[in-house]
């Protein structure tokens, strides 16, 4: 894979595939992380010389204009991190596009509208690609959280440019997560938390061979519990995959990995309720009671699990944090994590908001940018926009 500093950029016209998909609420960005992780990348570009052309999707508008998926506001807040005028174009293909990239002088940034809005970025449409990469002289790809979508910007455009690498940001999460699935130190923990075990039964597989201990937290533990015979009341229950929750707690037995489930539950009437309606050990959940969160036992087992750990990844809260009520588990084991002394990874969207909101940020070793490329990655899948720039 070539990375950026491999590459002339003075004078050239650099197209720059960054993952911008920000929350935004009436017009106003919530969370800018995504926005700042991209910062390396289009100041290096600047300051060689370059002219920065970025592009990003923003949502999912299935090949239609839709003004609450601009990328207006990223414009904005681009501008005042960068501390210069980014401009917007009004979109991201076409002939006032190409006259407004013909305009750019060196050093100048703009920002594409959302890839999106055309079909032909998910379809990873040749003809797409190929007028994405037209007007530019280099390629760079840096969105993380896309490199698991076979789409124009991500994949069929590398083809079309002239020249293509890979960014910074690209760089340091294929670092990172590289270390910790091909290189860890031990004890190496995954903790594993959430709605949906369906979703994380492809990296719980594939870091039972590489992990000494797991931590299954979340409404995923309650199916891992349904599954060996406990009660469960009305909690969240994946009954389709008890088989293959019973699966992975014989595996890691074999493999001799240590499997923790939490050992006591902050339960309530709806995941809504405005107060907890009770604490019980996980043997004795009573009929009519959710477990929403995990109980004061279960940190303090977690905490002790986590101790020496020399690599910990952490994906998915440990209850319904978006409620205060069922969010005490979740904040106890960000302030855990992040005084562990070892390399710690966190993935996925919940799990990022859930340590910012905690401002434990600045101690934890590396947040992934990735949601769904994250847990690809981790599930050890070839993807396609890793591929296409040659890392396999
Ligand atoms: C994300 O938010 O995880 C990335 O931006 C990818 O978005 P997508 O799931 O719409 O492809």
């Amino acid at each position: 894979m070539t990375f950026l500093d491999a590459v002339e950029l003075n004078e050239k016209r650099v197209l720059v595939r960054l993952d911008l998909n920000v929350p935004i609420r009436e017009g106003k960005i919530q969370d800018d992380s995504r926005i700042k992780a991209a910062l390396p990348t289009i100041e290096y570009i600047r300051d060689k010389g370059g002219i920065n052309i970025l592009c990003s999707h923003m949502g999912k508008p299935k090949g239609r204009f839709q003004d609450e998926l601009s990328l207006k506001p990223v414009a904005g807040r681009l501008s005042e991190l960068l501390g210069q005028d980014v401009r917007m174009a009004p979109d991201c293909v076409g002939p006032e596009v190409e006259s407004m990239i013909a305009d750019l002088k060196p050093g100048d940034v703009l920002l594409l509208e959302n890839l999106r809005f055309h079909s032909g970025e998910t379809e990873n449409d040749p003809e797409f690609s190929r007028q994405l990469a037209k007007p530019v002289d280099v390629f760079v790809s840096d969105a993380f959280g896309v490199v698991h979508r076979s789409h124009a910007s991500v994949v069929g455009v590398v083809a079309q440019a002239p020249v293509s690498c890979a960014g910074f940001l690209l760089k340091k999460e294929t670092e990172y997560l590289g270390q910790a699935l091909l290189n860890p130190e031990h004890p190496f923990v995954l903790i594993s938390g959430g709605a949906k075990v369906s979703t994380k039964l492809g990296i719980l597989s594939n870091l039972l061979s590489k992990v000494d201990r797991i931590i299954v937290g979340g409404a995923m533990a309650n199916t891992f519990l349904k599954a060996q015979g406990y009660a469960t009341g009305t909690s969240r229950v994946e009954d389709d995959l008890l088989q293959d929750a019973l699966q992975i707690i014989s595996r890691a037995r074999e493999s001799k990995v240590s499997f923790y489930l939490p050992v006591d539950f902050v339960t309530g009437h709806a995941p809504d309720a405005r107060q907890p309606s009770g604490l019980y050990p996980f043997q004795d959940i009573p009929e009519g009671e959710m477990m929403l969160d995990i109980g004061p036992a279960s940190h303090t087992l977690f905490s002790e699990i986590l101790k020496d750990a020399k690599t910990v990844v952490w994906n998915g809260p440990m209850g319904a944090f978006e409620n205060p009520a069922f969010s005490q588990g979740s904040f106890g084991l960000t302030q855990t994590i992040a005084g562990v002394e070892g390399l710690t990874i966190i993935g996925g969207g919940d799990t990022d908001s859930l340590v910012h909101a905690s401002g434990v940020q600045d101690s934890i070793s590396f947040i992934s940018t990735g949601g769904g490329s994250f847990l690809e990655f981790m599930e050890g899948k070839e993807l396609p926009g890793l591929k296409a720039l040659g890392l396999y």
